[in-house]
């Protein structure tokens, strides 16, 4: 295009043409700038679409790998702290001893020689073979008293506090009363040293081979003593009396609620 004027005709202006703006500021400031800002955008926004993308991504795969680990993303809450159980006192007590059952006589086994003395099956065959197994070593286990009904321990008890003269609470540091007494379970029994029967019921069988014997292997025969030196129950200490703890029964009957006894351990041999 032409600037020239043709005759007659006063000189037009030409239209402003982009050919006026020198190449240099048509490319920058004209026709450049916008595109280059478009570009500029296009590139923001692409730049936050692909991190997103890649941060979603990383996300659900980093869940999906915890729950195949059986890990959650939250913690699970902390398991309820367990209950205490603070077993209560029994009430069933008379002068500090505990009532207890009678065994049924169909549940009762001899232990004795002559028959006379029985306890539950369970506690009758443990004890059987606790007898073999000192008696392999030498020592005696001499069966003396186990189960005894409610009407002969009235006679153990009350009898036997008259023939003394000896007050209820003095009765009852030795024998329970009845309705009160381990032997009517059928789980416990006395027992003596077959060589040394002069200690029978009394505390010297404490220092006889026999009780060095239980004192050492009773455990392995579920028996354990029940009134040892200074138990908390309050009874005399009895070492010649000890209890079958060997099955859920026994283990319920002695022990359910009755933790505060936490009796003290049995006196050492000498
Ligand atoms: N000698 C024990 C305490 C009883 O009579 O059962
Ligand atoms: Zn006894």
């Amino acid at each position: 295009m032409s600037n020239a004027s043709q005759p007659g005709k006063p000189p037009q202006e030409d239209p402003p043409s982009f050919d006026d703006i020198p190449i240099a500021v048509r490319e920058t400031v004209v026709e450049s700038k916008p595109k280059a800002r478009s570009l500029t955008w296009l590139l923001w926004l692409g730049g936050l679409i692909t991190i997103a993308l890649v941060s979603g991504g990383s996300w659900f795969a980093y869940q999906a790998s915890q729950v195949r680990t059986g890990v959650t993303a939250s913690p699970s809450p902390s398991p309820s702290p367990i209950a205490s159980v603070s077993p209560s006192p029994t009430d069933d007590r008379v002068l500090n001893h505990f009532a207890y059952p009678e065994a049924p006589q169909s549940e009762l086994e001899a232990v004795s020689a002559d028959d006379g003395i029985k306890m539950r099956s369970v506690a009758a065959k443990s004890f059987r073979e606790m007898v073999a197994a000192a008696s392999a070593e030498g020592v005696i286990l001499n069966p003396l008293s186990a189960f005894r009904s409610i009407s002969e321990q009235q006679q153990v008890y009350f009898n036997v506090k008259a023939e003394r003269a000896q007050t209820l609470e003095q009765r009852a540091l030795v024998s329970a009363p009845p309705g009160y007494s381990e032997h009517h379970t059928g789980y416990a029994i006395d027992i003596g040293d077959g060589n040394v029967p002069a200690t029978n019921l009394s505390p010297d069988f404490e220092n006889t081979p026999a009780f060095k014997w239980l004192n050492e292997n009773a455990t392995k025969f579920n028996f354990e003593m029940s009134f040892p030196r200074g138990n908390k129950q309050g009874v005399t200490y009895e070492p010649w009396h000890w209890r079958f703890v060997g099955d859920k029964a026994s283990l319920e009957l002695f022990y359910k609620a009755r933790e505060f006894q936490q009796q003290a351990s049995p006196t050492p041999s000498p």
